[in-house]
């Protein structure tokens, strides 16, 4: 079954918890968190506090996307605060397998990120040692940004890789989904899809989640 995971980083949030359960409401089966430090990507977010908050009245799995230097740092104050998915990018990752266990070991999913001017060939070894791998397909620090076509072709590339070295891992793809290319982005392999503005830009949240879902839903029988 494919996933619906929304991201946080384009949220009114000012009424964050309502929006969150709009979410819910609308049928998201995890929400993303993007953890920015101004040091590996231009821009800043927030850190394992709001986390913790969200975590006591959100039933959802919470999935923490870190882009900060020096990840394994602060990794157990996240997983502390109730994210059950964590993933590192492994651009800024030199330790990647010490630091997949160490996610691992705290009783989380350990992911590896990679970056769309990062050859695939970087995370052939990581493909052995995650429980899932996440395709930015846009450069990572902002939302509301265009998917990068050539992405779909990553995406198809990589899921092969994955069939081949380790079915069992997940797929999920972020940056510039939408409703017009999210049915796209699923066939074309994607597990998990994020979704930030095309569902908080949107005049009802719970009516946009439930339609993105549907779609998600339908390219599986497609
Ligand atoms: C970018 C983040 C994405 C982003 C997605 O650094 O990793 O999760 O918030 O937002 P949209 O869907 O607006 O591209
Ligand atoms: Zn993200």
């Amino acid at each position: 079954m494919k996933k619906l995971a929304p991201s946080i980083l384009s949220a009114d949030f000012w009424s964050l918890g309502e929006q969150i359960s709009a979410c819910v409401e609308g049928g998201a089966d995890l929400i993303h968190f993007d953890v920015m430090d101004g040091h590996f990507v231009p821009n800043i977010t927030f850190g394992p506090h709001l986390l913790e908050s969200i975590k006591k009245h959100c039933p959802l799995p919470l999935d923490a996307h870190l882009m900060i230097e020096n990840p394994e740092r602060y990794i157990p104050d996240f997983v502390k605060a109730g994210a059950d998915m964590v993933s590192v990018h492994v651009e800024n990752t030199p330790h990647l397998h010490r630091t997949l266990e160490l996610i691992k070991g705290l009783g989380a999913k350990a992911g590896v990120v990679i970056n769309p001017g990062t050859p695939l060939s970087a995370l052939e070894e990581a493909l052995y040692h995650v429980d899932f791998v996440l395709l930015m397909s846009v450069n990572p620090g902002f939302g509301g940004q265009r998917f990068i076509e050539r992405s779909l072709q990553r995406l198809r590339k990589l899921r092969s890789m994955i069939e081949l070295l380790n079915p069992g891992i997940l797929l999920e793809v972020d940056g510039g989904i939408k409703e017009e290319n999210i049915v796209e982005v699923a066939k074309a392999g994607a597990d998990i899809l994020v979704v930030g503005s095309g569902i908080f830009g949107a005049e009802d949240i719970r009516a946009q989640t439930r339609k993105l879902k549907a779609l998600v839903t339908s390219s599986e029988a497609l």
